[in-house]
């Protein structure tokens, strides 16, 4: 059973990897810095070539996940080449991805066991159920973005809390391994996780008074020295001067007050909105687990004061909460199980037992739509890849010199997609085409298009139809549609009632407009 709970975890953070292999904006500075450090390595010849000296983004950031993912991605990249399997640099990209999962679906099957060895055998059924049904966190499972890495040690924290006999108290040497990696996490990946480890150091000294508090300081302070250090080297080393990015990441958006530019939201954003579009099925179900058991409370205690805390901070991400979801399923799991064993000997009984059921089976439905929009979302990754389809390598001449536009950049159109220029992986596939993959910011139709301008091929996010100069000079080779939203179809419903039972599937669809336009020089 655990097995196959576990392989269940595995393969939902797989899925989503492989129907969703491209990359937005927030994961290109890792998938990018990935990128580098597998082609180049980290020697100090390969390092100008890397390209966050091109783009570096608004703040620095680290490059301790990157480099571990690379290390780790290294080896199976070697394997697949062995094999035979590797056909070109973005199956790179979907491998790294797949190890990322991996790491994030390892703590949770962890998770899963702690959940059930404390709450019951049923309660690790109900974790692995809720949480692979549920479409935020196993989505993000495989991207690259500074908060699934920091999310490992989290997730490794909840284990080590959760991983214990019913009634037993944690170990004086997990707690101090539990807060030295919280302290990791805040001071290499995301220091908001500083909020979730106060509401938790106070709770360790106030409630269970497990810990004095100069041994907890101690542990603080030695794992906080050790994490710093690592930052501090590995960054300061790729950036070229001296830093700590988490550190100029708060200066910029809390000191300055950056962040409040990237939009505020109401004080109540994060629980009247993204927690239930993280948690879907789990939400009501983690309130009866915090009704029902003590032991719950103490656990969620740290994870819903930071819940607070963080709602204190105008700008609000879903993304920036994602480290509860993992304990509020454990809350969900332990009232399932519970809902699950009442007598059913009356109505009452029964409907508690379906109730839980029934949650997980209402996942699935919105969790399939969220999953199909998602598909829908990376016309960049599209458009580049459907570029290839129509130009083959060996037959295009001249040798294109294709711009990539901000919209494509954003969505999907990495690195490891310019197939047909260098770097190329050591012991890849050689493949010696040098096209031009070029993404110089802000340049006009009339840039694009005057005679010495070098470029062959545009992805445009301008149609030609929409701009004179560019249909003058740039005929249409392609075009990528992406999601725009689902929509209802009323008519049918209201309209034509004989005909809604054979035409149901169509009653949902998908509205897409044209985002990008692959375009060739007339
Ligand atoms: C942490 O746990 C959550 C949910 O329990 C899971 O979805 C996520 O992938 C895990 N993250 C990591 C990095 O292990
Ligand atoms: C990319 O385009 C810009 C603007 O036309 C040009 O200056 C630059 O040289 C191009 N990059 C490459 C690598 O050719």
């Amino acid at each position: 059973m655990s097995v196959v709970l576990d392989a269940l975890i595995f393969a939902t953070g797989w899925a989503h990897v492989v129907l969703a292999p491209y990359t937005k904006v927030e994961e290109s500075f890792n998938i990018h810095a990935t990128h580098d450090v597998l082609m180049y390595g980290v020697g100090s010849s390969g390092l100008q070539n890397f390209d966050h000296f091109v783009f570096p983004g608004a703040v620095p950031r680290t490059f301790v996940g990157s480099v571990i993912l690379a290390w780790l991605t290294g080896p199976v990249v070697r394997a697949t080449i062995l094999m035979g399997y590797m056909s070109n640099k973005f199956d790179i990209q979907l491998l790294a991805r797949l190890v990322l999962a991996s790491l994030n679906a390892w703590t949770l099957s962890l998770i899963r066991r702690g959940t059930s060895r404390r709450y019951g055998r049923s309660a690790g059924i109900f974790f692995a159920l809720l949480t692979c049904t549920q479409f935020h966190y196993p989505f993000w499972m495989g991207r690259t973005i500074p908060n699934m890495f920091a999310t490992i040690p989290v997730n490794l924290s909840t284990y080590l809390f959760v991983n214990r006999g019913p009634s037993n108290r944690v170990s004086n040497r997990n707690l101090r391994k539990a807060i030295s990696l919280l302290v990791f996490a805040a001071v290499v990946f995301r220091a908001e996780v500083a909020l979730l480890l106060g509401p938790l150091a106070l709770q360790i000294l106030l409630f269970s008074r497990r810990m004095s508090f100069s041994s907890l300081l101690k542990v603080g302070i030695v794992s906080g020295f050790l994490s710093l250090a690592l930052t501090a080297t590995v960054d300061s080393y790729f950036w070229g001067y001296p830093l700590w990015p988490e550190f100029s990441g708060i200066y910029f958006n809390v000191i300055e007050g950056k962040s409040a530019e990237w939009g505020t939201s109401p004080p109540l954003t994060y629980v009247t909105s993204y927690l239930p579009k993280l948690l879907l099925g789990s939400l009501p179900l983690a309130v009866v687990g915090f009704v029902i058991d003590p032991r719950i409370r103490a656990l969620l205690l740290p994870s819903l004061s930071f819940i607070a805390l963080i709602s204190c901070l105008g700008h609000k991400e879903w993304r920036f909460i994602i480290y509860v979801v993992p304990a509020l399923n454990v809350a969900a799991a332990k009232a399932a199980r519970w809902m699950v064993s009442l007598p059913k000997n009356n109505l009452i009984g029964r409907l508690c037992f379906l109730f839980p059921i029934g949650l997980v089976l209402v996942n699935i439905p919105a969790t399939l739509l969220l999953t199909q929009a998602s598909v829908a979302n990376y016309p960049g990754g599209q458009a580049l890849s459907l570029f290839h389809q129509l130009y083959p390598r060996d037959t295009t001449f001249p040798t294109p010199h294709v711009h990539i536009s901000n919209l494509a950049a954003q969505t999907g159109a990495t690195l490891f997609l310019h197939l047909n220029a260098p770097p190329y992986y050591p012991a890849g596939p050689a493949l010696p085409a040098s096209w031009v993959y070029n993404k110089t910011e802000n340049l006009s139709p009339a840039a694009f298009s005057v005679s010495g301008a070098p470029f062959t091929h545009l992805i445009s996010e301008l149609s030609p139809a929409a701009d004179a100069t560019l249909g003058s000079h740039w005929k249409v080779a392609g075009v990528v549609a992406g999601f725009d939203r689902w929509a209802v179809d009323w008519v049918l419903i209201k309209g034509d009632k004989g005909g809604l039972l054979r035409r149901v599937t169509e009653v949902l669809w998908m509205e897409k407009t044209d985002k990008l336009w692959i375009l060739e020089r007339k």
